[in-house]
């Protein structure tokens, strides 16, 4: 029966090491070892919540239930936000399985266990084999963060002619900007201070702004698109006079309140706002092989996958620090 270590969140915000146990694998049940996991903001949300922590996972198969078909003992395999879906209904079958009704998410299902551990159990459908050109660390942020801006500048269809504009440098922002760069796009970024500017011109960035006390923002171009990767809702009313008629915003930060949008800019100038979740399966294997071809990798801090490795990486993520991902390894 496999039995591993993970570490949770708790009322006070404390992390806390636990056991879990899982009985014999059924299915298309796969035991992993983890080997790396990166630390997204939305962990941050879940540090108060008796649930084990991270869902940017990578590790190696350890063993097989009976009904998996291409695992096998060995293979590195990543995994991420959902760990299930139901399979038959209609999101799940044009391969939209993130809205599936009953989809298995973090923090919502299979709390017992996360990528803040030693090993997990999971189904084979929902792991992914991870290129040999991308190392376990490097690939572990994109299960998560490199997953959600590639799936709003793919799945919505990003022509290399925009101008993408690319909010808040943090995990999923950085991978953002190297993303659109690649895919041949004008990149502006904009950042609340010009701290970051020379790495993002580095990530491929082709303008930056620092929004500080800024009343009003300019680019040199209006935005076709933008990225919204800020850890809290931005201020919408200096957003909107930057955006290109026809353009897309994708919000993607976790909030808590409503979306308030200049009414009439977004009537008189057809501004799309189009919310979305981590990446279906087809688009995350996609991906990742995007990301190993064109070596498209997070900057990362490594800590130990610790009671005090994981609350030094949190408290360094919420202070702002972080640059620009922490990976957690097994020690
Ligand atoms: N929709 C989804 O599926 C999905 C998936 C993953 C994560 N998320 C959410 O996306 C957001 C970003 O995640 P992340 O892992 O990239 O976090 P992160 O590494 O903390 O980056 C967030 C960035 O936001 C800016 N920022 C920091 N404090 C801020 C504040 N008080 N107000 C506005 N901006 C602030 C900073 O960039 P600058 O220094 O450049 O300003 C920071 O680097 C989080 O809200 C997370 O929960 C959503
Ligand atoms: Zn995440
Ligand atoms: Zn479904």
């Amino acid at each position: 029966m496999p039995s591993f270590t993970v570490f949770k969140g708790s009322k006070d915000g404390s992390i806390h090491e636990s056991k879990t146990e899982k009985p014999e694998l059924h299915g298309d049940q796969v035991f992993l070892k983890i080997t790396a996991s990166g630390l997204c903001g939305t962990d941050l949300h879940y540090r108060n919540q008796d649930m084990v922590l991270g869902h940017e996972g990578v590790g190696v198969v350890e063993s097989t239930g009976p009904e998996c078909k291409y695992l096998k003992k060995g293979d590195r395999v990543g995994w991420g936000y959902e760990h299930d879906s139901c399979g038959h209904c209609r999101e799940c079958l044009t391969g939209n399985e993130t809205y599936c009704p009953e989809r298995a998410m973090y923090a919502m299902a299979d709390l017992d266990q996360g990528s803040f551990g030693t090993g997990a159990v999971w189904r084979e459908a929902f792991l992914f084999r991870i290129p040999d050109g991308l190392s376990d660390e490097a690939a572990a942020p994109l299960q998560c963060g490199g997953a959600t801006v590639f799936n709003a500048l793919h799945t919505y269809r990003t022509d290399p002619t925009e101008t993408v504009g690319i909010m808040g440098v943090g995990g999923l922002g950085h991978l953002a900007i190297q993303f659109a760069a690649k895919m041949g796009c004008r990149v502006v970024v904009l950042s609340g201070s010009d701290r970051k500017k020379d790495e993002a011109m580095k990530l491929g960035a082709h303008e930056f702004i620092a929004m500080k006390g800024a009343k009003e923002l300019k680019v040199s171009r209006p935005l076709d698109r933008l990225l919204v990767t800020t850890s809290a809702k931005p201020d919408w009313n200096l957003i909107a006079p930057i955006m290109a008629s026809r353009a897309t915003i994708h919000p993607l930060s976790v909030d808590e309140g409503n979306f308030e949008f200049p009414y009439m800019p977004m009537i008189l100038n057809g501004i799309n706002v189009q919310g979305s979740v981590v990446a279906a399966r087809a688009v995350h294997f996609r991906m990742l092989e995007f990301a190993a071809q064109h070596k498209i990798e997070p900057i990362i801090e490594k800590f130990p996958m610790t009671v005090k490795g994981i609350t030094d990486a949190m408290e360094k993520l919420n202070s702002g620090d972080m640059r620009y991902r922490a990976v957690l390894v097994p020690q």
